[in-house]
């Protein structure tokens, strides 16, 4: 099932997650797989629950974009354990269409989560997906990238938001 994305502005994307307690169940599996679908669908690299309105502690991501089994990702309950250096680069949201921005983060990354079997692991990251697992670990402690630019750019960002709800085009 391919869900809609909710957009910025809607609480759900302002609250920090319920952390996951139960495990390997059909119902999560589902949802895992529903989340890869609508990652797919949308283009995305990465996709967190509350970005389709679950308040839960689980993102998916794959940074080969479908393109490499191998590369799929579940984080359930992350934390990030350990960062290193710092790079800049273009960042976008899928609550956010249509923006980027440059977004300084660090260039590595060591998070600790657990699979959706409720398996803990860690693991290292650097560049898109050190971006990509801090985006996501973000998402799910309530966090929008818009965060990490300056009060200038994110007023101006949700000035647009407002004018773009104001004209119905933000639903
Ligand atoms: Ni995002």
């Amino acid at each position: 099932m391919i869900y809609s994305i909710v957009k910025y502005g809607h609480p759900v994307l302002e609250k920090r997650g319920e952390d996951v307690t139960e495990f390997d169940t059909p119902e999560l599996h589902r949802l895992v797989e529903d989340m890869f679908e609508s990652m797919y669908a949308a283009k995305g690299v990465g996709l967190a629950a509350p970005q389709i309105g679950v308040g839960k502690r689980l993102a998916v991501i794959d940074i080969s974009t479908g393109e490499d089994p191998a590369q799929k990702i579940v984080l359930i309950n992350p934390e990030v354990v350990k960062t290193e250096g710092s790079h800049k680069s273009e960042e976008g949201c899928l609550s956010l269409p249509t923006f980027r921005e440059q977004v300084v983060r660090p260039l590595k990354v060591t998070v600790r989560a657990r699979d959706a079997k409720g398996k803990e692991f860690e693991m290292a990251g650097d560049e898109l997906l050190a971006r990509a697992l801090l985006h996501e670990t973000d998402h799910l402690n309530g966090k929008l990238y818009i965060s990490h630019i300056s009060a200038l750019k994110r007023d101006l960002i949700r000035r647009k938001v407002r004018k773009l709800q104001k004209a119905g085009e933000w639903e």
